[in-house]
């Protein structure tokens, strides 16, 4: 339905999701499904926040509930609707409900992962996250959560990190070539 980036992009999140749940004793087949899905919202076209929202009424109405909650939590490192860096393209209606979900919800392991995962792999492969960053910022500019938004995403790193002994990226395949894109 709208071919693009975003579908190289899901394959990749997904298996560095899948890798690196391996290793935390985390469920691989779940967090690789979340991180395929997480974008699936992109479907219906080119969209900015709304991606989120329609990838959440999507998934719910397939009856996949942990999907749906992935792609509502993962554009947001900072639990909050004004951290996105998104236009706006959603109601009133929409906005209420994304705010009062970010609002209620405790982020798992799974949340965790796939705001990490989604920093981590571009259409090309995987990345680091300071060139997924800059990358981002160079498309969509500089917002004030920016940063909050990266040390958030740095503190998830280091949080599966303590739990796995070592750098994730020494987990992630091929990882060095993001240097020579
Ligand atoms: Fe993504």
């Amino acid at each position: 339905m709208n071919p693009g980036p975003w579908i190289k992009h899901s394959q990749n999140v997904a298996e560095a999701a899948e890798i690196i749940a391996k290793h935390c004793g985390l469920n691989c087949d779940k967090a690789f499904v979340c991180g395929l899905l997480h974008d699936i919202g992109r479907r219906n076209g080119v969209t900015a926040v709304r991606h989120i929202i329609d990838g959440y009424d999507y998934a719910i109405a397939q009856g996949w509930d942990e999907i749906a909650r992935v792609c509502l939590t993962h554009s947001f490192p900072v639990k909050d609707i004004e951290a996105d860096i998104g236009k706006k393209d959603i109601t009133a209606a929409q906005y209420a409900f994304i705010e009062n979900f970010l609002h209620t919800v405790q982020y798992d392991d799974y949340d965790k992962l796939i705001i990490l995962c989604d920093a981590l792999a571009d259409a090309n492969g995987f990345c680091i996250l300071e060139k997924r960053f800059v990358d981002t910022t160079r498309r969509y500019g500089i917002f004030p959560f920016s940063v909050d938004r990266w040390n958030r995403t740095y503190q998830y790193k280091a949080y599966f990190e303590q739990i796995i002994g070592k750098s994730i990226y020494t987990l992630l395949p091929d990882i060095e070539k993001c240097i020579y894109d």
